[in-house]
């Protein structure tokens, strides 16, 4: 950005087209820069151009305007749609924003009619009713765009149902559990990021048109028709509300920053999976990158970036929420500032989803891997403990104490808790006997985990079923 010379403050001559009876002069340059949106909000030219019809079609069944008028601005709105298309519309930033360019464009076209488009509307209404019908399809999108990777992770759960890998908390060995199992916890939260967007889509989907300015209109205009052409449930019942509040971009943004935290931490796994130290998977030539200097290199780079387009979501939502803090009602022109993040936040979604439905679909487990590391680290101490409490009715804690105990024997030793032998068990619990080696393998201890939710292989197989089965 440049500083403005002094010309570009002076003002330039020709006052405002849509507002110029009571201006004499235009705008100083960077006045016009500053305020114009046209750069950004063009992306809303469908959903302007759909609630112009609706607004209308509204207009001339209530007897506002003339039958032949709004004919001429239907036409004139298709033929203006077709320019947008086709890429043969000039965009002015002098008209600010899509309302003023798509409307100054009609009046060029048709004249006369097209100037009364604009009756009992305002353009605080207007953006309200095209910003919502933009994130409205943004919404529908991402949430077949996540159903999408619901269902990839959810087949390579199936196919990965009974393989074994080592469960982690605090990065540190905790319980075998199976890959899929592992996969199908991405596909839980998945499905709850789809319900904050269900949730959020059912609460956006009121219509602002016809709130006008502020303060609704005078004109008998007929709001549930154009909410009901413009698929929304009712129209806002408060015309201040309706054009003073972004909640429903934010409750967008909000789901975003939820669902991109999610897909940073499978990101984030598939990075750690795909190390040399860990080789757990791989990824194929074309989900990876090469080093220009290190020829060994295959570097995860879209897992990378799916982690780090977290920054900017979680930021396009602060960014909004601090926007939106402490505006007065009704609108304020800080509110054009609206558009970008959500844009920014959209899009980036889309690409992480793409990306990551990408990954799942490529990425190759190392199936015998994943299952040796699976039983390393005293993985199964666990099933050791239990066995105490089951057969022999110790305690837990007690349980617990005597295991620890084994753990520092074989620890010390180096070996793991099945290469002790029943006398060195029998030196910490004298009425163990051979049955105990029963639950020390990584088989048995992941087939025992049969409670609602666990990680047994038939568990999972089941629920890795059940989804595909939902999400067909
Ligand atoms: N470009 C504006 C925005 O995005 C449209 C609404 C302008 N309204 C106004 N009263 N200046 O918010």
């Amino acid at each position: 950005m440049t500083d403005p010379t002094p010309a570009e403050t002076q003002p330039e001559p020709a006052a405002n087209l849509q507002w110029g009876g009571r201006f004499a002069a235009g705008p100083a340059a960077v006045m016009q820069r500053i305020n114009a949106s046209i750069g950004f909000d063009r992306r809303l030219w469908r959903q302007d151009i759909t609630a112009s019809r609706a607004h209308a079609a509204m207009l001339a069944a209530r007897g506002i305007i003339g039958a032949e008028d709004a004919a001429a601005i239907a036409d004139g709105l298709g033929a203006i749609a077709a320019e947008i298309e086709s890429g043969t519309f000039v965009f002015s930033e002098a008209l600010e924003d899509i309302h003023m360019n798509v409307e100054a464009r009609l009046a060029e076209r048709i004249g006369e009619a097209g100037k009364r488009l604009h009756t009992a509307r305002s353009r605080n209404d207007q953006v309200a009713t095209d910003f919502r019908l933009w994130v409205r399809e943004a919404i529908d999108g991402l949430d077949a765009q996540l159903a999408g990777l619901m269902r990839a992770l959810a087949a390579r759960a199936a196919e990965h149902a009974a393989d074994p890998m080592p469960g982690f908390t605090h990065l540190q060995t905790a319980q075998p559990v199976t890959f899929g199992h592992h996969l199908l916890a991405y596909v839980e939260m998945l499905s709850r990021d789809r319900g904050r967007l269900a949730d959020a889509r059912g609460r956006l989907n009121e219509c602002p048109l016809g709130a006008a300015a502020l303060a609704g209109t005078s004109f008998p205009i007929d709001r549930e028709a154009t909410a009901a052409a413009l698929g929304f449930a009712r129209p806002m019942a408060n015309s201040i509300d309706a054009v003073s509040d972004r909640d429903f971009a934010l409750e967008f943004l909000a789901a975003g920053a939820i669902s991109a935290m999610h897909l940073s931490r499978l990101a984030e796994e598939i990075v750690i999976w795909c190390s040399a130290p860990y080789r757990f998977v791989t990824l194929s030539d074309a989900f990876t990158t090469g080093s220009s200097i290190m020829p060994q290199k295959r570097n995860p780079d879209a897992a990378e970036l799916v982690r780090a387009k977290t920054g900017r979501m979680a930021g396009a939502l602060v960014g909004l929420l601090t926007v939106m803090k402490g505006l007065p009602l009704a609108y304020a022109k800080d509110m054009q500032e609206d558009k970008e993040p959500v844009f920014d936040a959209a899009d980036a979604w889309s690409l992480a989803l793409a990306a990551m439905a990408g990954m799942v679909r490529d990425l190759r487990p190392d199936a015998a891997r994943l299952a040796a590391f699976a039983g390393a680290g005293f993985a199964t101490a666990t099933d050791l403990a239990d066995f105490l409490v089951r057969e022999l009715k110790l305690p837990f804690r007690t349980a617990h104490h005597v295991t620890g105990r084994l753990v520092a024997r074989a620890e010390a030793r180096g070996v793991d808790l099945a290469a002790l032998s029943l006398a060195e068990m029998q030196a910490e619990e004298p009425r163990l006997t051979e049955a105990v080696y029963s639950v020390l393998s990584v088989a048995a201890s992941i087939a025992s985990r049969t409670s609602f939710g666990g990680t047994a292989p038939a568990n999972v197989a089941a629920q890795a079923a059940r989804w595909l089965a939902r999400l067909a």
